[in-house]
């Protein structure tokens, strides 16, 4: 296998081989310290999140081989780059700056000459102005986000987790789909009056938010009677984007419009102004406790070296789980109904990210990049698809995330859920023993061979400081994979000839156009054809 220009690769991938026959319980059985030492703290004073990657399936030489690795490919280095405003996103060349979101405001970081924390911070402070005024009004009591990816399941996740330690006088609803019957089935539960659309859009120029939107100022006109060019509409309409004068010529008229830059990528906004509605149902000052909770980890990372790294070492751990392509897959298994959307986060921060196969200078990447990040909350999901977890012949890595508070959790049940999180951690570890020499015909079948690895991460309270720390701690776990395995995580070529495709299959499907185009491969013709005259006529 070509290895990639790091010559560090060579033994992290001879470690991967060698680790084939590694035991985590040998393991243990070798250092009654293991746990401890590879269970640490990491974010400011205020927030902390406990990470015990002990149950990973790593030795000593393995994590200095993964050390190595990352001073050669300078990760610390690239970070306080990325920080600092370089263009570490060189296909577009633009920096990356979603830790400028939250950066302090006595920081100082310059791209094309102007200082982006100020601007980050003034936007901050129209954000909350505005956020104040519509609380303090009391005019609106639905809230409906229009986005999808970033500009949805940022949004999505911080209301989620917001909704379960707070309570909130809005009504919040989130469309994303073009599947007009989502929008349709929201706005069947709104009353135009009292209703406020939140656009989000970076680029605004994807179709199912343009389409909703649409639909949404129909829907408002009819109801408000009044003409789709009133200006009175524009007052139930804010746009979040990076691109103010294609919302306007989308007839998107919006009475405020807050900025996002373009060092923002889309799967990187949620500390952005995208985060607008969950900040309106329930404060600006939650959001602000998300933010500072990133805000450690981001501090932390810059500032703690390679060795005691342990936002670093988790990067590095995903590099050698996935980069060497020891496990195909990234199980995220939040053990807090609140988090039930961290899954579906995850893939696209990670997914989109590290979704590649070209490194930075155009060459064929030579390791592995992405792992399929799935999962879902637990218990749930030993009722769904942990069996395969312990017994089936794919070992996914698994991520568990629990707390020791969930406020308006009964203490006894919340102590059954976490519990369950830390049995199903160390069943997936080691296994079971064969119950006594019983040599019946079941034992091969109930056998649970372990080795199955996991990190635990845990934070004492749920809440927005927990959880901007995680989603700033997986940011960073992504950024180090990239890095290694050299390719830009910042960009997402991937997902634009799919769009263009769509949008003229969905000329010609809709029978706007007489006949198909034969540039499509016979199969989709085939499949359009049927569509066609299968579907209702167009009313
Ligand atoms: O999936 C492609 C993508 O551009 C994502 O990166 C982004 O979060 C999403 O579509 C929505 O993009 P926009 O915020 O520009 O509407």
């Amino acid at each position: 296998m070509v290895v990639g220009n790091f010559q560090a690769w060579q033994k992290v991938l001879s470690d991967a081989k060698r680790l084939e026959s590694a035991s985590l319980t040998s393991l243990f059985a070798e250092d009654e310290f293991r746990a401890e030492k590879m269970t640490k703290l990491v974010g400011d004073g205020k927030t902390e999140i406990l990470v015990d990657y002990s149950k990973q399936v790593i030795d000593q030489e393995a994590l200095q081989n993964l050390l190595a690795l990352a001073t050669e490919a300078r990760v610390l280095e690239r970070f306080g780059e990325m920080c600092d405003g370089k263009p570490v996103n060189s296909t577009e060349n633009q920096p990356a700056l979603h830790t400028a979101l939250r950066a302090d405001s006595k920081t100082s970081i310059q791209v094309d000459g102007k200082n982006v924390v100020a601007q980050v911070h003034d936007e901050l402070a129209k954000v909350k102005k505005f956020v104040d005024a519509i609380r303090g009004q009391k005019r609106f009591k639905y809230l409906v986000n229009i986005g999808i990816g970033g500009s949805d399941l940022g949004p999505r996740l911080i209301h989620d987790v917001l909704s379960s330690v707070g309570t909130t006088d809005f009504r919040c609803f989130f469309v994303a789909n073009i599947d007009s019957s989502e929008i349709n089935a929201v706005l069947a539960q709104c009353t135009p009056e009292e209703t406020l659309f939140v656009v989000c859009s970076k680029s605004f120029g994807t179709a199912e938010t343009l389409a909703n939107a649409q639909v949404a100022k129909k829907w408002l006109a009819r109801g408000m009677n009044l003409d789709l060019a009133s200006q009175e509409l524009a007052e139930h309409f804010v746009v979040v984007t990076a691109n103010p004068a294609k919302a306007k010529d989308s007839g998107v008229v919006a009475a405020n419009t807050f900025e996002i830059w373009p060092w923002v990528g889309g799967r990187y906004s949620i500390a952005s102004a995208m985060s607008l509605l969950p900040m309106i149902a329930f404060g600006f000052a939650a959001f602000e406790e998300f933010l500072s909770g990133m805000r450690g980890i981001d501090e932390q990372m810059r500032s703690t070296k390679p060795e005691e790294n342990t936002v670093l070492i988790l990067g590095l751990i995903d590099a050698l789980n996935f980069g060497a392509a020891r496990y195909p897959s990234l199980a995220v298994l939040p053990y807090v109904s609140a988090l039930r959307l961290l899954p579906n986060y995850l893939q696209q921060l990670v997914m989109e990210s590290n979704g590649k196969s070209v490194r930075l200078d155009g060459s064929e990447v030579s390791v592995k990049t992405s792992p399929v990040v799935w999962g879902g909350v637990g218990t749930n999901s030993q009722h769904a698809f942990m069996q395969m977890l312990h017994q089936g012949t794919q070992v996914a890595a698994v991520d568990f995330i629990g707390f020791a508070r969930v406020p308006n959790a009964d203490a006894e049940m919340h102590d059954q859920l976490t519990a369950n999180m830390l049995a199903q951690a160390s069943v997936l570890a080691f296994g079971r023993a064969l119950q006594g020499s019983r040599n019946d015909a079941l034992s091969n079948h109930r056998k649970m061979a372990g080795n199955r690895p996991s990190t635990v991460l845990m934070a004492v309270e749920l809440g927005p400081r927990a959880l901007g720390a995680i989603v700033a701690i997986y940011e960073h776990r992504v950024f180090v994979h990239g890095v290694v395995a050299q390719i830009n995580s910042f960009d997402q070529w991937g997902v634009e000839l799919g769009k263009v495709l769509a949008g003229e299959i969905s000329a010609q499907v809709g029978g706007h156009e007489s006949s198909f185009s034969t540039s499509h491969d016979s199969s989709t013709r085939g499949l359009m054809s049927w569509y066609r005259s299968s579907r209702k006529p167009n009313k």
